[in-house]
């Protein structure tokens, strides 16, 4: 028997699973690192932070499939984060990552330089605070000196596959998050990089994501005890590996994932690459050859666990069942989960979550509720901006959150909305999901005007 490895570089931690050629999963292995937040709105990670968990990964793998062949080593990851290298290939500083929200002023000055309708036309996205782009500008401007230093600036999956190989490599589903990939044409977009003084030397190679980027360097084939010269493959981000995983692609037109994790995602696979005219959502290439739509809301679960914080006596379990007995609506309390500002639809660092329509009345299930029902409700608007540009009839569920039967019902029910009855969210491909919850749609308008208020008290602000 042979098998392959595949590796997610997460933002809690890698973790690594050995297939068999019938996809079962013969091995797995994790380890977890720290996420560092040394200032308000920047979130790093240490790149040997990263090498290390590579190694331990590995090295458990290994441990669990003895002598079987490892046919390949495949890459995915978080996206949009910044590994800075030296010429000798050894990290500057720790890596600003996807949610991180320093870059307000860089997204800001790359639409003063290239307005937004023909960055979206080149790029498929507006300017995007946590895409790569405005994070390497941001070191040009605020450390000029480290920033001479760069040779090469790499996506964290495709460091890791810079560690195993050598190969300053990536592909196109990650490089199109970075803000600089010309989408129709899959190569890094030098008129764009020109104009804000930068160069495509910068960058690494953009491969097929089936492509094989180099074989294992024999100082990790040492400390692994994998064979050196092992294909390691180029692989895709984590959205489009997991949409990848469920079967969602070219081939499969109609079908999208809606995934609960820390943040919240719909990913609906596009046959041509059609981007929002304003950006609202953004416009990815697929690992697949074609294109593909991404509406995030940042605190999706990351909303439940915050909450959950906040009630350390109960377990989420009691939690959910309060929630359930809850009314829709929650009488009138909504939730916006703009705990760490918001990506799609609004594109706004700058918003903050809030309960809102709080009274006597309410106690722990309705907030609980509103939460659910305050992510949902988010999704659902995020869906409004896809419909009008892809054909979605059927969604599949992925992530922490889509075990949980109510919020599968709350979030099918407002991302379904005009689709009607026959729609159903799956939890995995074999498994029917429950009935939507009749008339979440209905709390839409109430959702949306407290968020235009609150968009325009936070955009007031300057
Ligand atoms: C996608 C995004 C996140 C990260 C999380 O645009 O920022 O889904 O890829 O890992």
């Amino acid at each position: 028997m042979s098998v392959v490895i595949g590796l997610d570089l997460g933002t809690s931690g890698l973790k690594g699973v050995a297939l068999d050629e019938n996809g079962r999963k013969v091995a797995e292995a994790r380890a977890s690192y720290p996420l560092a937040t040394p200032r308000p709105g920047w979130t790093e990670q240490d790149p040997a932070d990263w090498a290390k968990a590579l190694r331990e990964v590995l090295r458990g793998l290994k441990a669990n499939i003895g002598n079987e062949e490892v046919l390949a080593v495949g890459l995915s990851g978080q996206m949009h984060g910044a590994v800075f290298l030296d010429a000798e290939g050894h990290p500057l500083l720790p890596a600003p990552l996807w949610n991180d929200q320093r870059t307000e002023a860089e997204a800001r000055w790359i639409e003063e330089v290239i307005p937004r309708p023909e960055l979206v036309q080149r790029t498929g996205n507006r300017a995007v605070t946590g895409f790569q782009l405005p994070k390497i500008l941001w070191l040009k401007h605020h450390y000029p000196g480290i920033f001479q230093k760069v040779y090469k600036v790499l996506l964290p999956k495709d460091y890791l596959g810079y560690l195993l190989t050598g190969a300053y490599a990536t592909e196109p589903s990650d490089a199109s998050g970075v803000g600089a990939l010309n989408i129709r044409r899959g190569i890094w977009d030098g008129d764009l990089l020109k104009a804000l003084g930068l160069t495509v030397d910068l960058f690494p190679e953009v491969r097929p994501s089936a492509a094989v980027v180099g074989g294992l360097a024999p100082s990790w084939a040492a400390e692994t005890g994998l064979k050196a010269g092992t294909p390691v493959v180029a692989g895709a981000g984590d959205n489009a590996a997991a949409a990848l995983g469920l079967g969602v692609s070219r081939y499969r037109p109609g079908v999208g994932t809606v995934s609960l994790g820390t943040s919240g995602v719909i990913f609906l696979p596009l046959e041509e690459a059609k981007p929002d005219p304003e950006g609202r959502v953004h416009l990815f290439c697929h690992a697949d050859g074609a294109y593909h739509l991404l509406g995030v809301t940042l605190s999706a679960a990351g909303s439940l666990a915050w909450l959950e914080k906040l009630f350390p006596e109960a377990p989420l379990s009691a939690l959910l069942r309060e929630a359930e007995a809850a009314p829709l609506g929650a009488l009138g309390l909504y939730y916006l989960p703009f705990l760490a500002g918001e990506r799609s639809p609004y594109m706004e660092p700058r918003l903050r979550g809030a309960f809102l329509g709080l009274s006597l009345v309410h106690g722990r299930g309705h907030l609980v509720r509103a939460v659910l029902e305050g992510v949902a409700l988010s999704l659902g608007v995020v869906y409004r901006v896809m419909e009008g540009l892809a054909r979605a009839e059927r969604f599949l569920a992925t992530g922490g959150g889509s075990a949980s039967d109510l919020w599968l019902a709350l979030v099918g029910a407002g991302v379904y909305r005009d689709l009607g009855e026959a729609l159903r969210a799956t939890a995995l491909p074999e498994r029917e999901g429950p009935e939507p919850e009749e008339g979440i749609a209905g709390l839409l308008p109430g959702y949306e005007a407290w968020v235009n208020q609150l968009l325009t008290a936070y955009r007031g602000r300057g």
